[in-house]
């Protein structure tokens, strides 16, 4: 089969949809394919547990751009959404960037537009515009500076209290840092699905049924939620927390992919999912994020697509920003 055909393919299904051939182990495969091709799997915390197991490196945005930056592989395979795999893109040009399935996006990043956002920055001149990872180049290459959920408080600090402040695009995460800091911010109003859709109601009865259970939440959630919250922090700031705090039992509020390493590293404790408003399930996947399986992997380092590309000019214009929260991560310790 041709490239063109394959191309094709990706248009319309964004991913490339081969059986596996009989016979063949995907994950002995991917394993092979990785020493092979000279690729890294990296993959965030949110993914399946089968991909997460299979991954070199997991870890939350911020851990996963910095070594994006820095991983001495010919082939970056990113599990994980879209921006964050042309984050890895715009900080490893050279490199080749897979992502397993193209449409994998995310609903905070939508709810932030260029053309929205480039009309909203015109109304305030003289501001610095501090983005959250989760957002599209286009955005990023407006921003001066980029943060994620495990730095943004440090990177708000860092900037001179008399600084005028964009916080974009998560309001619920702004709000947080907000609280925190003490600054007064513009703040966009977009959310993410996922972690506005717990229920506060739900989250209190099952803290009802279990006293001595911890609630810890991610700071995309909703203010109701961050109040009751025993904690806040990002996704890897949550699995840090219960592995030295002293509590059995917890309530996770963020997406339900980070049970898998919480259970991994705390073997005898115990992790419930916080559950969204109108579920019966009860757990909270990121569908985007859920869109990655197996499969789509195995397939995607067989044939080396999709492939995420960047134009270079808005390349460049985003990589400053980015490289910004890089540098002042790192002199943070970060
Ligand atoms: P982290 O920055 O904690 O990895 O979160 C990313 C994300 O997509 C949250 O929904
Ligand atoms: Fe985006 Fe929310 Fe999914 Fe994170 S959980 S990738 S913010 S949609």
């Amino acid at each position: 089969m041709n490239k063109k055909i394959y191309n094709n393919e990706l248009l319309k299904k964004g991913f490339l949809d081969y059986d596996i051939e009989p016979g063949i182990d995907p994950i002995a495969e991917i394993h092979r394919l990785k020493k092979e091709k000279n690729a890294v799997i990296l993959a965030h915390y949110y993914q399946e547990s089968k991909i997460q197991d299979v991954a070199d490196i997991i870890g939350d945005s911020l851990y996963l751009s910095q070594q994006a930056a820095k991983t001495q592989a010919e082939i970056i395979v990113f599990c994980g959404v879209h921006f964050m795999a042309e984050t890895a893109k715009i900080l490893s040009p050279k490199k080749k960037v897979l992502l397993p399935d193209l449409k994998a996006g995310c609903s905070l990043a939508d709810s932030c537009k260029a053309s929205d956002f480039e009309k909203f920055l015109k109304k305030y001149p003289e501001h610095t515009v501090i983005s959250y990872v989760n957002t599209t180049a286009e955005i990023k290459a407006m921003s001066d500076i980029i943060c994620t959920s495990s730095n943004a408080v440090q990177i708000i600090e860092s900037l001179p209290e008399t600084e005028k402040v964009i916080f974009a695009p998560d309001k619920n995460l702004g709000n947080y840092i907000q609280s925190i800091t003490g600054r007064k911010m513009v703040i966009w109003d977009g959310a993410c699905h996922v972690h506005e859709a717990f229920s506060l109601e739900r989250i209190l009865e099952l803290k009802k049924n279990n006293p001595e259970a911890k609630i810890i939440a991610h700071p995309e959630c909703i203010k109701p939620v961050l109040i009751v919250a025993d904690y806040v922090g990002s996704t890897s700031a949550l699995l840090n927390f219960t592995k030295h705090d002293s509590a059995n039992t917890y309530i996770v509020a963020t997406e339900s992919g980070i049970l898998h390493q919480m259970k991994k590293a705390n073997p005898f404790k115990n992790f419930i999912a916080a559950p969204p408003k109108d579920s019966s399930c009860g757990c909270s996947d990121c569908s985007y994020m859920k869109l990655n399986t197996i499969r789509k992997l195995y397939n995607c380092m067989k044939y080396e697509m999709p492939e995420v590309t960047i134009q270079e000019n808005l390349r460049k214009k985003a990589e400053s920003s980015i490289r910004r929260m890089l540098e002042i991560s790192e002199k943070l310790g970060l």
